[in-house]
């Protein structure tokens, strides 16, 4: 009898049950994404939409036994599978091979994130949508400019993740000082393509490390996504620990949905923090909460090494920015 009670009151509470759409679901990322989302259990409807095999992915993750229901939806069914989304993840797109900047996969990435950013504003006008696909710098004002175009921007619901550059910076700092990289909270700002990526270890307690130390670890943190490109060898980018923090960062979209307190995450938001020089994106700590973004906090603390890369870094931020509202403007 308590059990039948505490079940019911369980299913029909609103703030425990979402609904979550992955649009590039069959690729490198979408998959192992779509798995662990599966295991999510504040995600009660999956919708997988991928161009190809979305619903092989789909029926694969479908038979995990969690208490949600998963969809895959094929490229005509855009519709279906963004209806009454609460979350909106976008891994679609191409990713690097050996040589290229996250810059290089512009020409093709930014359609296909202007297309799926069309369909959100038309179906899902209210989620919350994370753009994983490259170059983060310039696909997040891609999606802005559409849905500004549409009449449905929200800058409280769109969000760069950069979360993978947090959970490299705490994994290579922990190499480095030899702990336990569980341990490891490195706040990591800016943006998500090389110098703009700025972890600031002065906020960690390894603020005193030697510069030659902490140059090459910066660098690392800044330029880790090459040795993964490098290692896969023309067979893409990295896939798995991004599926990891892509997961993270939804769960974190979700827990913040859900009205839980304290949900902070670094993430490249529509920010207050340098737009009056022009930076209308930036990545910092930001809390989450039932409308998106609660809170952009400030940088605080930094050292006078990390103010140098953060000015440094503007520059390149505001051209990546730039890139992306031309390209709207130039391919409505
Ligand atoms: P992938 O090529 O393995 O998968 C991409 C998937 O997108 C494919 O299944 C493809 O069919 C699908 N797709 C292409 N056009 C589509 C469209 N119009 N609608 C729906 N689906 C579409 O690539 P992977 O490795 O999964 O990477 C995806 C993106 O994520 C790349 O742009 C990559 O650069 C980026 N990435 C971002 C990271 C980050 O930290 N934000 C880290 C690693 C990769």
């Amino acid at each position: 009898m308590f059990s039948k009670v505490a079940t019911r009151t369980f299913s029909s509470s609103a703030s425990t049950a979402y609904k979550v759409a992955v649009l590039g679901a069959g690729g490198g990322i979408g998959q192992p994404l779509s798995l662990l989302l599966k295991l999510n259990h504040k995600v009660t409807d999956l919708a997988l939409y991928d161009i190809k095999g979305a619903p092989g992915v789909a029926a694969d993750v479908s038979h995990i036994p969690t208490d949600s229901s998963v969809k895959g939806y094929n490229p005509d069914q855009l519709k279906e599978a963004l209806t009454g989304a609460d979350v909106i993840v976008i891994p679609a797109g191409v990713p690097r091979k050996p040589g290229m900047t996250r810059d290089d996969l512009f020409n093709t990435n930014a359609s296909i994130v202007r297309d799926l950013a069309k369909a959100a504003a038309d179906y899902a006008p209210n989620a919350a949508v994370a753009i994983i696909a490259n170059p983060v710098n310039s696909t997040v004002p891609i999606v802005a400019e559409v849905f500004k175009s549409k009449g449905v921007y929200d800058p409280k619901k769109l969000f760069g993740v950069t979360t993978l550059d947090v959970l490299r910076a705490a994994r290579f700092v922990s190499e480095v000082a030899h702990t336990n990289p569980v341990n490891e909270h490195v706040p990591v700002v800016g943006g998500h393509s090389g110098i703009t990526i700025i972890p600031l270890l002065s906020q960690t307690t390894h603020k005193d490390l030697a510069a030659d130390v902490r140059d090459p670890l910066v660098h690392r943190i800044q330029f880790g996504g090459d040795e993964v490109v490098k290692a896969k060898d023309g067979a893409g980018s990295a896939t798995l620990s991004m599926a990891q923090a892509g997961a993270r960062f939804t769960g974190a979209l979700l827990n913040g949905l859900a009205g839980e307190k304290d949900v902070i995450e670094c993430t490249f938001v529509d920010s207050p923090l340098f737009k009056d020089e022009g930076v209308d994106f930036f990545s910092s700590k930001v809390t989450l909460g039932p409308e998106g973004v609660k809170q952009v906090h400030g940088l605080g603390n930094i050292s006078d090494y990390e103010e140098g890369l953060v000015k440094e870094a503007k520059d390149t931020l505001i051209k990546n920015i730039q890139k992306g509202v031309e390209f709207v403007k130039q391919n409505p």
